[in-house]
Formats: C-alpha cells, structure tokens, sequence
C-alpha cells in the first residue's frame, strides 16, 4: 500500500528512527545509494515560492538516480483547472511520488486520498513535516540524541512550530513554545501534542514568555513573523512581535552554548539578528543541508521497491 507523508502524525517514532538511520548512511557514503531509485520521478507541485525543498528535493532525487519534474503554481493550478482529486489522479499515472507546497492542507489531504503514489507535503498552512524531520536529525547530530534536550521555540506558533511540536512529542524531546497572546499554536495541536507526548515523557511548555522559555534550553529555534502568503501583515506584526526577537539579550538569558536554529529564509534583524544568525552557536545552514539527506531517506522509504 502506498505510504504519504502529511504530517508527523503519519510516522511511528520507530519509522522516524529508521529515517534518521538511513540519513546517516546516506550523509556517510553517498555513492552507495546512487542507483536507489532508477527511473523514478517525482513531481513536485508547488503553489507558493521555495530554495530549500524545491533544490533539496529535486538534487536529492537526482543522487538517488530519479528524476524530478518541477511544476509551478501556473502549471497545474491546483482546483482551478480540475478538481484536485482529478489532477492527483491524472499524475499518478505519469509519476511515482509527488510533493506538494500548498496553503490550505486540506488540499494534501485530497490529493493524497485520490492520488495511487506516494504524497509528501512539502509545506500547508498547517505543517512541514520534512523540515521537522530535518531539525531533529540535525539536533541529534549535534547533541548525540534527544532525550533530555529542550528546544525552545520562539516566534509565531505556525506551520513549523506545529510540525516540531508533534515531532518532539514522538520523539521525547522537550519543547517550549514561546508566542505572543494570539499567535499559540492552535489548541487543537497542543492538546495532540500533549496525548503524544504522555506517553514518550516529552515535556510541552506554551508560554508568552520568550526568556522564561530560552532559560534552560539547549537549542533556540525560530521562524519568519509573517508566513508566506501573510505578507501584508508584517507591519503589524512587527509591532506584536517586536519582543520576541532572538537577540544577544535574550541569549544571555540561556545557557552558554544554546544552539540556534532557524528553517530559513530568515528576514534578518526581524526575528533574528545578524549577530545570533551569525554566531559560532548558529546550526541555520547544517540545519538546511539536512533537509536533502532527510529527505533522500524519506524518498527511499516511500518510492523505493522494498
Ligand atoms: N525551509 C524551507 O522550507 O525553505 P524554502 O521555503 O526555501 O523551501
Ligand atoms: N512559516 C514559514 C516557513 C517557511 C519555510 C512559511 O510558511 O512561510
């Protein structure tokens, strides 16, 4: 049966083990997995801009000996020209996986139920589940493991806040969650969280208070005020969220060597500074060429033949 990727909730801890195991073998010895997926193609549907899932996908593919296939927004015009359920039908019978950047995530949830391959969601409104699987890997790496390690999330509780939120709560990671009144994650994720995180030990913290949230964390994670498709709102934004910024203050707050990390782009001197993004501390780019070895163990799982 075909396998698709929407959220963290679709994987086990022991799938997402065997994820970040295969990553490490695909990060040591490239060559080995050159001919993984011989005349596969996967198409990647994109309805909003991208650098890093775009790029990591496509040259990913290509290491693994796939194609991929590029179509923007204009191309297939998601639920405009046809139905989604028509077009993920439709390319099904072309592809062997697809990714999908989208806003609403009720489109991946469509395209996945009538589409016969594999969907990956490459980033809704609701989630980004790639980029998570990214982060922990990359926290793993640095830290050698996750238990006991406390990220503090700081920021707009938005599609990447939930994403590491469910995944840390799979994995027994610990995560605060610092937004200003009105900005949480939605309820709904928290109290998911939560269950999940009962039964791995994780340790959930949703707080305003950005200092209180950084105080005994071993990496500081955030993300742009305004997601893409919330552009007009950055002037107001940029007054709500004006204490929230990752600066020198507020790292002085923490532990000496807290980890900074961010899923980029990053809108300089607005949620961070130069000074933080550019700290020795900073794991921003590590942190984005994992997307690529991730991905490529993902890929591998759900388009591979065994
Ligand atoms: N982090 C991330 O998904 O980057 P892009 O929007 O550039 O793909
Ligand atoms: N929250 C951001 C993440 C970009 C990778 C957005 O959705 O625009």
């Amino acid at each position: 049966m075909k396998k698709d990727l929407l959220s963290i909730g679709d994987l086990t801890l022991a799938e997402i083990n065997s994820i970040f195991k295969l990553t490490e073998q695909l990060k040591k010895d490239k060559k080995k997995f050159a001919k993984s997926l011989p005349g596969k193609t996967l198409a990647l549907i994109f309805q909003k801009p991208s650098n890093r899932t775009r790029v990591s996908f496509e040259v990913g593919m290509y290491q693994l000996g796939g194609n991929s296939l590029y179509l923007s927004p204009q191309e297939i015009n998601l639920g405009v020209r046809e139905t989604i359920g028509d077009a993920a039908k439709t390319i099904s019978r072309y592809v062997d996986g697809v990714v999908l950047r989208t806003f609403e995530h009720k489109n991946c949830l469509d395209m996945a139920e009538a589409a016969t391959i594999p969907v990956i969601n490459g980033l809704s409104d609701f989630s980004h589940p790639c980029q998570a699987l990214a982060d922990l890997f990359t926290i793993q790496e640095k830290l050698k493991g996750l238990n006991k390690v406390t990220l503090a999330y700081v920021g707009d509780g938005n599609n990447v806040c939930n994403s590491l939120l469910f995944a840390a709560a799979k994995t027994g990671m610990n995560i605060s969650v610092a937004t200003p009144k009105g900005y949480a994650p939605a309820e709904e994720v928290v109290k998911q969280a939560q269950a999940t995180a009962e039964e791995t030990g994780s340790q959930i913290v949703i707080t305003e208070d950005p200092f209180s949230a950084v105080k005994s964390a071993q990496v500081v994670y955030t993300d742009v005020w305004a997601s893409m498709g919330q552009e007009d709102e950055i002037n107001k934004r940029k007054i709500i969220f004006r204490d929230y910024q990752i600066n020198a203050k507020l790292l002085a707050n923490a532990g000496q060597k807290i980890l900074v990390m961010h899923c980029l782009p990053a809108h300089r001197s607005e949620e961070i500074t130069d000074e933080v993004m550019d700290s020795e501390n900073s794991i921003v780019f590590d942190q984005a060429e994992n997307r690529m070895h991730v991905q490529k163990a993902i890929l591998i799982k759900l388009l591979g033949d065994n």
